[in-house]
């Protein structure tokens, strides 16, 4: 049994289009049965009616010429009332028969008619009006074996009953009338359900379309991974807005494409410049150009920070990557804030004091945990105290210093006296590649990736990064990250 819904199930499960086309014609066809099946039971018994009125009118005719001759048992009169009769049968086309008060047939119309005097008290009908009753009955005729509507009159001359007239007319007639009218409605039906499946048709198609083509961009962007295509929108309504937020994606998608396009060239073009310069140094180097003692240890000196930079550049890149989700990291770790402020100022005091930079620690967070990546959160307080120590003169003073400053907030300041942020540059020190002063930061061996990748590491712990900076008085960068304060044990 299942199994013959199968593939209309399956027909049914393909696509929308087909479910609102199915849904339409059901509730259509529904909708329209029940109108017909109302409609022919009321004609019916309207017809059956009608058909009764016209009876009776056969029979009050026939009564009103009748009536005389029926009392009066002559062989004229009996002329008479059957061609009156065969007259009213035929003006009628129905079958007419008349009967005595005994029950005896008078007269009868119709090419079986049966024989004067045949006693047909026996019809229920005939009975029921000898009893001066109109009577109606519906049975099988003597005559033809189908069913017959038989209407019974008695009539009356001068106060009592002369005799009977029957009016009978087969029930085959009424049908044939009936199922007339029923092909019409199936007619009217059949071309309503036409209409209504190219219109439904219509409007699924309408609706599906627009997702149709949707689909076929994703599938389109999943296969070549072709970018270039927008889907075009329309509509108001929430295709529409399915048809806006896939273009959304795809804008957002082209956004990301470029970015990424935009850093490969820029990290390559960074790792070109020192990679040629170390070409050329190796080059006079081995040409034997250099015989000079102190000039070859200059040389290789050059050689010497062109790679450092190089695989300072290398290990920024490899940063990034990291941070970008290409390799697994562990961001849950227990960090003791204290500890990592510790670890980082000592591993930049060398470099402050190699450039005359007085370095302090303010820290004041014993027992604040930190929730991430010791590595790297050590990574970014590193990463801008380096900066601050390069961008100040000897002489010149950078602190690190960090506090509770709400509930489960921690601060972490970066300050320094040194040259401070360009105003113009201040929007854009926190992007790939950005470098402030072109000149001076190359030489300080910066691969503009710093702020960078301690943004990136920020907001990976759930926290923000600010900087306020006067050109000339130096530079403040502010940290702040989710904390849990533990009481410290002694
Ligand atoms: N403490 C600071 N004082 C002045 N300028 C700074 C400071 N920190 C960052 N900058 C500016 O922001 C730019 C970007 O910094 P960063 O991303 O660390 O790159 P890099 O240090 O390699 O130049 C620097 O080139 C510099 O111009
Ligand atoms: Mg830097």
């Amino acid at each position: 049994m299942m199994r013959i819904f199968r593939p209309f199930y399956r027909w049914l499960s393909r696509s929308l289009a087909n479910q609102l086309l199915f849904t339409y014609v059901l509730l259509i066809t529904f909708a329209l049965g029940i109108v017909t099946f109302w409609a022919l039971y009321t004609m019916k018994s309207e017809k059956i009616d009608d058909l009764r009125n016209s009876m009776e009118v056969a029979a009050v005719h026939l009564a009103l010429e009748i009536d005389n001759d029926l009392g009066l048992d002559s062989e004229a009169a009996t002329r008479r009332i059957q061609s009156a009769t065969d007259r009213h049968a035929n003006r009628f086309n129905f079958g007419i028969t008349v009967v005595s008060t005994e029950g005896h047939v008078i007269a009868d119309s119709g090419p079986k008619a049966l024989h004067e005097g045949t006693n047909i008290r026996g019809d229920q009908e005939i009975n029921d009006a000898l009893a001066g009753i109109a009577a109606m009955n519906i049975r099988p005729s003597r005559r033809t074996q189908t069913n017959w509507m038989y209407v019974a009159y008695p009539v009356r001359s001068v106060g009592h009953t002369a005799g009977v007239i029957r009016v009978g007319v087969p029930l085959t007639e009424i049908n044939q009338r009936l199922n007339r009218d029923l092909i019409i409605f199936l007619e009217i039906i059949f071309a309503t359900l036409i209409i209504t499946v190219m219109i439904s048709l219509w409007l699924a198609r309408r609706l599906t379309k627009p997702l149709t083509d949707m689909t076929q961009s994703a599938r389109q962007i999943a296969k070549s991974g072709d970018i270039s295509v927008f889907v075009p929108v329309q509509r108001n309504d929430e295709i529409g807005d399915l048809g806006l937020s896939f273009n959304q994606m795809i804008g957002r998608l082209r956004e990301e494409e470029r970015a990424r396009q935009e850093f490969i060239a820029n990290a390559s073009h960074e790792l070109k410049t020192p990679t040629m310069a170390i070409g050329s140094v190796v080059e006079a180097l081995l040409s034997g150009a250099v015989e000079d003692p102190d000039l070859r240890y200059q040389f290789l000196h050059s050689l010497e920070n062109l790679v450092e930079r190089q695989s300072n550049l290398l290990k920024d890149l490899l940063d990034i990557a990291k941070l970008d989700g290409g390799v697994e990291m562990e961001w849950k770790n227990e960090v003791p804030l204290h500890e990592i402020c510790q670890i980082a100022v000592e591993q930049v005091r060398p470099q402050a004091s190699k450039r005359k930079v007085e370095l302090s620690n303010g820290t004041a967070v014993d027992g604040v945990v930190l929730s991430g990546n010791a590595i790297q959160l050590q990574r970014a307080i590193v990463n801008l105290l380096t900066n601050a120590i390069n961008h100040t003169p000897a002489g010149g003073a950078v602190t690190l210093s960090a506090s509770s400053v709400e509930p489960e907030r921690v601060e972490i300041i970066i300050s320094d006296t040194g040259s401070g942020i360009d105003p113009a540059d201040l929007p854009h020190i926190f992007d790939r590649f950005y470098r402030g002063d072109k000149a001076r930061t190359r030489t300080a061996g910066g691969t503009g990736l710093g702020l960078a990748i301690t943004r990136e590491i920020i907001a990976r712990h759930h926290g923000s990064i600010d900087v306020e900076s006067t050109p000339g008085q130096g530079s403040r960068f502010s940290i702040k990250l989710p904390a849990q304060v533990t009481v410290v044990a002694n």
